[in-house]
């Protein structure tokens, strides 16, 4: 046996020490640092009132809990996607690579959802989807590192089919934005629009960013449809809707789409313009459970009168999932693993309703889609719900987790 003299035993024992206590003071270190939220959202363009609603409402929920969760501070890195799907992945790459974010929320152009995709797959980082709707990603484009908070682009559109087929006309015009986002929105509408009867008597898809819908209105006029179902988000809702009374079709053509196009975010500019238009959308701020109640009171308190539309219940669901994980874990985000198990298991009241993901799809389970209607109620205008349909999850085709 090899005898150890006392200042080799002193200095072995110190290096064993070392390596012994070395991923600890690492560990403990990474402990007690900021636990930071990489945001990739448009703060400029057509959806920035969109990014700034998410935004607002993750402040909200983060400052109920002091900026502090498990110990730990909450830091939040916002980039502006620019509505630009290179810059969007520019700024995905600097958040995992660079500022290595523990989370990554965002973002709200489902094209940037798909460029950001892989990088986020591969990586391994946890990305909470606050918006984009992409349905790829909850079919087969799925990863067991993605969960999304707001909704596939199918949940709000593919109930409406069938309810405007029924209740408001059996001959409709399709108009949306073209890329994905538009085009699924219009697939999901069709598949209960045609069983029930229905007929696309045309489509168009106008640039994402026009400013002028006069010839895309002499086309619904032309076309003899005698309802259109559209989507159109932020600036492009606003325009769209006050171009589509001004060219006086509001009387003869009802207008029906997905619940973007009268959100709280664009009602006010669109004003009497937006009264009787008919949407599908899981949320509207006059729902009367308590959480609901309570969120838009401190979200207009805060936010000088504003009302929360879907985009800030998103933004508030997000930081929720987001609060509740870490405190989970004790603020250990280094275990992805563990994060994930607990943020799929997750449940809890929301202001939308109960709250859950889909264990198949990572995507949420929206508890209802309303059928709602602009009407002039106490505070203004605002969507009404006029009916609903619950429990309504992605079909998932093509979605094989853990991917
Ligand atoms: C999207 O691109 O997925 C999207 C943008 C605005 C509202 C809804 C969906």
């Amino acid at each position: 046996m090899t005898r150890l003299s006392r200042r080799t035993l002193l200095a072995t024992a110190a290096g064993a020490a070392a390596v012994a206590a070395g991923p600890f003071v690492r560990r403990s270190h990474a402990q007690s640092d900021p636990i930071k939220i990489g945001l990739v959202l448009p703060y400029t363009g057509v959806y920035a009132v969109l990014g700034e609603s998410i935004t607002q409402a993750m402040e909200l929920v983060f400052a109920r809990e002091n900026w502090t969760v498990a110990g730990r501070k909450i830091e939040m890195i916002k980039e502006d996607d620019e509505m630009k799907p290179p810059v969007g992945i520019r700024k995905t790459e600097k958040l995992i690579d660079s500022d290595k974010v523990d989370i990554l929320t965002g973002p709200v152009h489902s094209g940037i959802l798909m460029g950001m995709r892989d990088k986020v797959h591969s990586s391994k980082t946890i990305l909470i989807v606050s918006n984009a709707g992409a349905d790829a990603i909850s079919r087969e484009r799925c990863s067991r590192w993605i969960f999304r908070t707001s909704f596939s682009n199918w949940q709000p559109c593919q109930p409406m089919g069938g309810w405007v087929a029924q209740n408001v006309s059996k001959e409709v015009f399709q108009i949306a934005p073209n890329y994905q986002a538009g085009k699924d929105m219009m697939a999901a509408f069709r598949e209960t629009f045609l069983p029930a009867g229905g007929k696309i008597v045309a489509e168009d898809y106008p640039k994402l960013g026009e400013t002028d819908y006069a010839p895309y209105l002499t086309k619904i006029r032309q076309s003899g449809a005698k309802a259109v179902f559209a989507f159109f988000s932020g600036s492009d809702a606003v325009n769209f809707v006050k171009q589509y009374d001004q060219f006086g079709l509001k009387q003869s053509v009802k207008l029906t789409g997905a619940g973007f196009l009268v959100e709280p975010d664009v009602l006010p500019a669109q004003g009497a313009s937006a009264l009787g238009v008919i949407s599908g959308h899981f949320y509207t701020p006059l729902l009367d459970n308590p959480v609901n109640q309570r969120f838009v009171k401190e979200f207009r308190d805060t936010f000088g009168g504003k009302m929360p539309d879907g985009f800030a219940c998103q933004g508030y669901d997000t930081a929720e999932v987001i609060v509740r994980a870490l405190k989970a874990v004790g603020g250990n985000t280094q275990d992805k693993v563990k994060l994930v198990e607990v943020i799929e298991k997750m449940e809890f009241d929301s202001p939308r309703g109960r709250f859950r993901f889909d264990p198949k799809t990572h995507n949420v389970i929206q508890p209802y889609i309303y059928i709602r209607e602009v009407k002039e109620v106490a505070g203004g205008l605002n969507n009404v719900a006029i009916d609903r349909v619950a429990n309504v999850a992605d079909p998932g085709t093509g979605c094989t987790l853990p991917a």
